[in-house]
């Protein structure tokens, strides 16, 4: 089984970027504590990050037929993007939507997502743990 954690923009700031609200771990420390996450599932685990809604656009794409799961973190994108909606949607491949931060208890902005209705599920305001919830769900429902 294929699992890819996909971030948006400004995640790759995490650790630097407003530790209250994203805490102190980096991007790399939460990749790595993912990837042995995935070892000990015995899964495939890969990761990807860009600021660029494109690039993102892209990714989803090519990940038909080799991947079995996203677990995306879209970052600011949530709120704007139909293309990154319309790929996931394109692509047919289950996906969980993952946000570090309680975005319901933020800017009313960050309330409404372009991704939620489609996801398999949402998880929001765990902190990095999220990522590591998203995979364990995704292991449980196996390739769909
Ligand atoms: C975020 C929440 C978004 O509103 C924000 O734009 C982000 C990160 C989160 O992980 O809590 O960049 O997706």
């Amino acid at each position: 089984m294929n699992i890819l954690v996909i971030n948006g923009p400004n995640l790759n700031l995490l650790g630097l970027r407003e530790p209250h609200i994203y805490g102190a771990e980096t991007l790399s420390d939460v990749e790595a504590k993912l990837g042995a996450l995935a070892a000990d599932l015995g899964v495939r685990l890969s990761c990807f990050q860009s600021n660029h809604e494109g690039a993102l656009v892209d990714k989803i794409q090519a990940s038909r037929g080799t991947v079995d799961w996203i677990i995306i973190n879209a970052g600011a994108y949530t709120h704007t993007s139909v293309a990154i909606r319309d790929a996931l949607a394109g692509v047919g491949i289950p996906f969980v939507e993952v946000h570090i931060s309680n975005v319901y208890a933020r800017e009313d902005f960050r309330h409404h997502s372009y991704l939620s209705d489609k996801a398999a599920g949402v998880v929001a305001g765990l902190g990095t743990f999220g990522y590591e919830a998203a995979i364990q769900f995704a292991v449980r429902q196996g390739k769909r």
